[in-house]
């Protein structure tokens, strides 16, 4: 039996690095895709891709911050399917700057993206998951940047915490109500969020000497939204070849 077998799965971040990758793994395992993100054309792209391999999939554009778009994606989700069953909270942005630089706009879009994206996403869901007899499943992408620190990204390293408990807590408050909330905390892996010229210095930090791959996320990801972490809430997954380990 598939492990998403007619699940109906919202990604946000779905077209592109580890959502899209995450979108295929999940469409082979029967799932029925809502895919999010910003760019309406790459989205419809994807989608055909996905509908040509037989998948059942939409794309619905919307940015993670506006109250609005995320109404708009539940309604639309909940308008063809019925419900929702798990949300892959992935959309983020990455950020680079010593602190001393960073202008509180930066900060703030940061944050915005990379948090409150994240709280709006998994309150929408949730407003919708509690009336659903088989509750439902959230996973959100934090990253190992929400375990430990690291000069020149603080903006991003403050999100990701807020992330990993957020998801504690989320995770917690749920439970009773058969909502589980588990977060994906990636190391460096190789996608467009990462800068070209930081590859191979970011190759070397890893103890297994490479990047992760998209398709490696999208595993953990399957996990995290299946029945295979049927005992596991409010917990986050890290996944990183090892670097938090040093
Ligand atoms: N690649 C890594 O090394 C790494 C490490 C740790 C955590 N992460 C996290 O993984 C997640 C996915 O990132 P990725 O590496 O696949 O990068 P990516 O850039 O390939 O994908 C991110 C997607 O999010 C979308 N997005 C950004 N802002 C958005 C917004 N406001 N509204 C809607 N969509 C928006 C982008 O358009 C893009 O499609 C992010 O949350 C990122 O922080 C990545």
């Amino acid at each position: 039996m598939a492990k998403l077998q007619d699940k109906v799965v919202v990604i946000t971040g779905g077209i592109s690095g580890i959502g899209k990758a995450s979108a295929e793994l999940f469409a082979s395992e029967g799932a029925k895709l809502v895919l999010v993100d910003l760019d309406e054309t790459k989205g419809k792209e994807v989608v055909s891709e996905l509908e040509d391999k037989g998948h059942d999939a939409i794309f619905v554009q919307a940015d993670v911050t506006s109250e609005e778009d995320a109404k708009n994606v539940f309604s639309k989700a909940v308008e063809k399917h019925g419900q929702i069953d798990v949300l892959f909270n992935n959309a983020g942005i990455g950020a680079s700057k010593p602190t001393h630089e960073v202008s509180f706009e930066e900060y703030r879009k940061t944050v915005n993206v990379d948090l409150d994206g994240v709280f709006l996403f998994a309150q929408n869901a949730i407003k919708q998951m509690r009336n659903q007899p088989n509750g439902g499943v959230i996973v959100n992408t934090a990253s190992m940047y929400g375990w430990i620190g690291a000069p020149g990204s603080a903006a991003y390293n403050a999100a990701k915490g807020g992330v990993v408990n957020l998801t504690r807590s989320l995770g917690v408050e749920y439970a009773s109500e058969n909502i589980r909330v588990n977060a994906l905390c990636p190391g460096y892996i190789d996608t467009p969020i990462i800068p070209e010229e930081m590859k191979a210095p970011l190759r070397q930090a890893t103890p297994m000497g490479r990047l992760g791959l998209s398709e490696e996320m999208a595993k953990a990801a399957l996990f995290l939204a299946s029945d295979d972490s049927s005992f596991m809430t409010g917990q986050s997954l890290i996944v990183d070849g090892g670097f938090t380990a040093q």
